[in-house]
């Protein structure tokens, strides 16, 4: 990505940060549509820490949509509260909690008329920000998610791919610095290769502005590489939250299980380190510097999944284990690694974990 001076001066003064993110807390918070049905929410509890990375993921119509509308006052809960930092969001003009919170969803929502430029430039300019610093802030947005302004600034929705579209979509939810990104499946229409790099630059902009995140996917894979915490909904409730490897290795009942592929043996190794399944190497043998096999090695904190395919690539029935600097510390071999992801089969029914399985 191109470092223009400008944008790295604005950083140093501020202009370019993001203060972090914001505490969103939901306490008993309800939507019910009316009609008769049960409710869209029900009685929701959950607290989202300042900088998580939150992934909700559950089937059509659970409510993950609503949940994200009533966060920014799209929808308005029938009962309970939600607040940010504190501050109950039912107090907050909703015109100024939209700018605080940005948003994304699936279909961009692109103004098809404006320019790209334009497009994000619609936020900074309902700011009454000058001239010179919102057309500042388009092009250090449209270069943070990888588009040259010269070459897009101009262009119309229409002339952008979908995925292209996609980045301005998030360029324009990141336009006035929010505290917080509300995202509803933006990734859920482009093809793998597209969606990947896009995560991937997702996570950047997190791990350097510290936005709070709330991310819809229908993707378990999605769920798993974004995620800091995952939560799991299902008619309107919440049925399990915790950390990625919690829910994959420990799904809550049945239900859980199936939605997350619990018993995907790949998708176990693929959030397992290598740590957690080497064996260590023999002190004695390390102290002395005993010649050690010259054969492929891995970062103890790579991924178990990562390991499994150098092995099965390299032909040698194992790999040493070094640390970050280098250092023999253990092995690994095909039997350690599944004993692991063995282990961490409980709660799914017929996981059998043999090399066979490893290898499809
Ligand atoms: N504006 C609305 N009026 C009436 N009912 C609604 C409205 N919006 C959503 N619902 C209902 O509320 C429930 C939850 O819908 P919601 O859109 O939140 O689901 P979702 O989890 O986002 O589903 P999907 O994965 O398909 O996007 C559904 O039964 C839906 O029909
Ligand atoms: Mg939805």
């Amino acid at each position: 990505m191109a470092t223009r001076t400008g944008a790295a001066e604005s950083h140093a003064n501020g202009a370019g940060r993001a203060a972090g993110g914001s505490a969103i807390d939901y306490v008993g918070v309800s939507k019910d549509f009316g009609g008769g049905g049960r409710s869209a929410v029900s009685e929701i509890t959950l607290s989202v820490a300042p900088g998580r990375f939150v992934v909700l993921i559950g089937p059509s119509g659970c409510g993950k949509t609503t949940l994200l509308k009533m966060t920014n006052r799209l929808y308005e809960p029938t009962a309970g509260r939600i607040t940010i930092d504190g501050t109950e969001v039912h107090s907050l003009p909703a015109p100024a909690l939209r700018r605080q919170i940005g948003y994304v969803i699936q279909q961009t929502g692109l103004f098809p008329h404006m320019r790209i430029g334009d497009n994000i430039a619609v936020v900074p300019r309902l700011l009454r920000w000058d001239k010179a610093r919102v057309a500042h802030r388009v092009d250090e947005l449209l270069d943070l998610v990888g588009l040259p302004p010269a070459e897009y600034r101009h262009r119309f929705p229409a002339q952008l791919s979908g995925g292209q579209q996609q980045r301005v979509g998030l360029a324009r939810a990141l336009a006035a610095e929010p505290s917080t990104l509300l995202m509803d499946e933006p990734f859920g229409a482009l093809d793998a290769i597209t969606r990947t790099r896009l995560q991937g630059e997702l996570q950047r902009i997190h791990r350097r502005f510290g936005q709070t995140i709330i991310f819809v996917t229908h993707d378990i894979d999605e769920a798993v590489r974004l995620a800091d915490e995952i939560v799991v909904m299902r008619d309107g409730l919440v049925v399990q939250h915790g950390p990625p490897l919690e829910v994959v290795t420990t799904p809550a009942d049945a239900f859980v299980a199936e939605l997350v592929g619990a018993d995907d043996v790949l998708r176990r190794l693929s959030l397992l380190p290598v740590g957690s399944a080497m064996r260590p190497l023999d002190r004695a043998n390390g102290a002395t510097g005993a010649a050690l096999p010259a054969g492929p090695t891995v970062t103890r904190s790579a991924a178990l999944r990562d390991a499994l395919g150098t092995l099965l690539e390299s032909h040698e029935d194992h790999l040493t284990v070094v640390d970050e600097d280098a250092r023999p510390i253990g092995t690994i071999d095909l039997e350690t690694i599944q004993a692991v992801s063995g282990r961490a089969a409980t709660g799914a029914e017929g996981v059998s974990p043999h090399a066979d399985v490893l290898r499809a």
